[in-house]
């Protein structure tokens, strides 16, 4: 009845956030500054990703980054976009981009205790084909007051303060953790802010999806082989799983956290450290699964334990629900 077309108690993002650090006495707001500016980026890339099309914003910029890839415009319009903003914020000292070789230490005048890193447009090869894209994101705190150095940066998933992605799909659909569980928040458009839509995201403890790239079957070792047989012809007699994958980590991740199953980018004999980079990508979304009651495992070690040498690093990935982890783990335990 009318009441509901508009209620009033809107739980922005913004607002959901200030309710949870309100528990912390000491916190005097500066995450939720942190965070404001986070969100003005992925509000920024929403419209620019929805209008690539029309504003001839597809296609390659001409460049490569240090990943080797050729940049898309969207890439470098989105990284410009993230790092002006987290600058701005006042509350960053150290960003580290995907498609900015060196890690950006702030300017002392702008210089706060959060380090960020972030992929800015994630599932590039996917934006000309209008497929769902996204932003990831990971938020450290500096370890001192001393200068910023890159170990602020190259520390292990597990001390990350906060970390969320941000899906430019059918609906723009920001997924944050700040420690205490995920919940999911969806852009209206007519208010311009992101609503709460997905209070305590739990990911179910088993699932019916594998997400892989099967072309890279030939390179695969033992244990990820094995375990994707195991999903395609079941020896206990279940029925096999479905295979969905769309190529963007984002949509990925976000259907297998709210579907349940298995996302896989395994080490193959081409890149022994896979292909998915540590800071964020694996990071970031490891948080997220452990946050929702799922795990993420490197095939050798919890992922969020790993301790990054590099900005750059990559590292295989299994994530998602808790059994279907459990199981990979199993067959990598054996292989030893
Ligand atoms: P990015 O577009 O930020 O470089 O990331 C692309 C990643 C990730 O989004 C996805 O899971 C993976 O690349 C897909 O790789 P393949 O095409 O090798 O399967
Ligand atoms: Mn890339
Ligand atoms: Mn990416
Ligand atoms: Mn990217």
């Amino acid at each position: 009845h009318e009441a509901d077309a508009y209620r009033t108690d809107l739980m922005t993002i913004t607002r959901f956030v200030l309710n949870e650090q309100s528990k912390y006495p000491e916190s005097r707001g500066d995450f939720t500054i942190l965070l404001s500016h986070i969100v003005l980026g992925c509000k920024f890339v929403c419209t620019a990703v929805n209008k690539a099309g029309l504003a001839k914003l597809i296609g390659l910029a001409g460049e490569t980054n240090v990943q080797g890839e050729e940049q898309k415009k969207l890439d470098v319009l989105s990284n410009e976009v993230f790092v002006k903003a987290l600058v701005s914020s006042g509350r960053t000292c150290i960003l580290v981009s995907e498609e900015d070789e060196e890690a950006t230490f702030v300017e002392r005048s702008k210089r706060g205790r959060y380090c960020v890193v972030f992929d800015p447009l994630d599932g590039s090869s996917n934006i000309d084909c209008g497929v769902s894209i996204g932003t990831i994101f990971g938020i450290y705190m500096v370890k001192d007051d001393h200068e910023p150095t890159l170990d602020d940066v190259l520390q292990p998933g597990k001390h990350m303060l906060a970390a969320g992605y941000c899906m430019y799909g059918s609906s723009c659909t920001l997924v944050l953790s700040t420690g205490e569980g995920v919940n999911g928040f969806t852009l209206d458009p007519s208010l311009g802010e992101f609503i709460l839509t997905h209070p305590d995201i739990k990911i179910p403890k088993k699932g019916k999806i594998y997400s892989v790239n099967e072309g890279n079957a030939k390179n695969w070792d033992a244990p990820t082989a094995k375990y994707v047989e195991k999903c395609k012809f079941p020896k206990d007699g279940s029925s096999p799983k479905s295979l969905r994958y769309i190529g963007s980590m984002v949509a990925d991740v976000h259907r297998t956290l709210l579907y349940g199953g298995i996302f896989l980018y395994p080490a193959d004999k081409k890149s022994p450290n896979g292909k998915l980079r540590v800071l964020y990508e694996v990071f970031p979304m490891s948080f997220l699964m452990e946050q929702a009651g799922g795990q993420a495992f490197t095939g050798k070690q919890r992922a969020l334990d790993l301790i990054p040498e590099k900005i750059h690093e990559r590292s295989p990935i299994f994530l998602g629900s808790y059994d279907d982890v459990e199981e990979i783990k199993e067959l990598y335990a054996a292989e030893v």
